[in-house]
């Protein structure tokens, strides 16, 4: 399927309580450089790798042309990358890839919080921050995240979501130097009328609000 007919715009910050997201910049390079060294071992783990061999040791790329390269998918209509704020600290960061427009439109979410963070139910909100805002600002239907059976922690995410299982992929992923499975999880905007952080219940969107570093 092709990605959407046109380039997605850069939405003003989206926030609810203390966990917004934003669309990533090139001056987060640096911030997001250290989170990614500092975190190597947190997520090496779960990082897509090459299936020929190499790939990516977390903090070890350049991040500037990182980020050129998802703007690029951004003005292309592909995906859009987020940061994850907390308090006004960027903490991690969350994607939509994989857009696709026609008769598909759908995305897949993927997402990491440094584990100074972890466990205070921020991904779960950035998460659902990124649902609506991908079912109403881009008029999406359907928002996957795939797992490995192995990684309990992002599961937790889903299973607060509510979001629907559909059962595994085998060997669908490379990721840090193999095929691992991964299990699929879904949700389709007639499934949250009202939104997804309406179901989280979590503190309503603020749009644009103060001044997210
Ligand atoms: C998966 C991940 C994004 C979850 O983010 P989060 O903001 O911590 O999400 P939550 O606070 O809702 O916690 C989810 C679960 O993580 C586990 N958890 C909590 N604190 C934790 C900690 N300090 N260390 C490890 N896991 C922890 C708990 O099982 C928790 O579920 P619970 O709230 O029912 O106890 C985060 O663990 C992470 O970045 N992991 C490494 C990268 C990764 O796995 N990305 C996803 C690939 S699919």
């Amino acid at each position: 399927m092709s990605p959407l007919a046109h380039p997605i715009e850069t939405p003003a910050p989206l926030v609810s309580g203390e966990v917004g997201i934003r669309a990533i910049r090139i001056r987060d390079a640096r911030t997001l450089q250290r989170l990614l060294t500092e975190n190597r071992t947190w997520l090496e783990q779960w990082e897509a790798t090459y299936p020929g061999g190499g790939g990516a040791v977390p903090g070890s790329t350049p991040m500037r042309p990182v980020i050129r390269a998802l703007q690029r998918q951004q003005r292309d209509g592909a995906g859009i990358t987020f940061v994850i704020t907390y308090r006004g600290q960027v903490v991690g960061q969350l994607s939509l890839s994989d857009v696709s427009g026609g008769a598909l439109r759908s995305a897949s979410v993927g997402y990491w919080v440094s584990q100074e963070v972890a466990g205070r139910g921020i991904t779960p909100v950035a998460v659902a921050l990124a649902i609506d805002y991908a079912m109403t600002s881009l008029r999406l239907h359907r928002i996957e995240i795939c797992i490995r059976p192995e990684n309990t922690a992002s599961l937790r995410v889903v299973e607060k979501l509510g979001m629907r299982p559909e059962g595994r992929r085998l060997a669908y992923i490379h990721i840090a130097g193999a095929w691992r499975d991964h299990d699929s999880f879904a949700v389709t905007s007639e499934e949250i009328p009202d939104g997804m952080l309406a179901r989280l219940g979590a503190a309503p969107l603020r749009e644009g609000a103060g001044t997210v570093q």
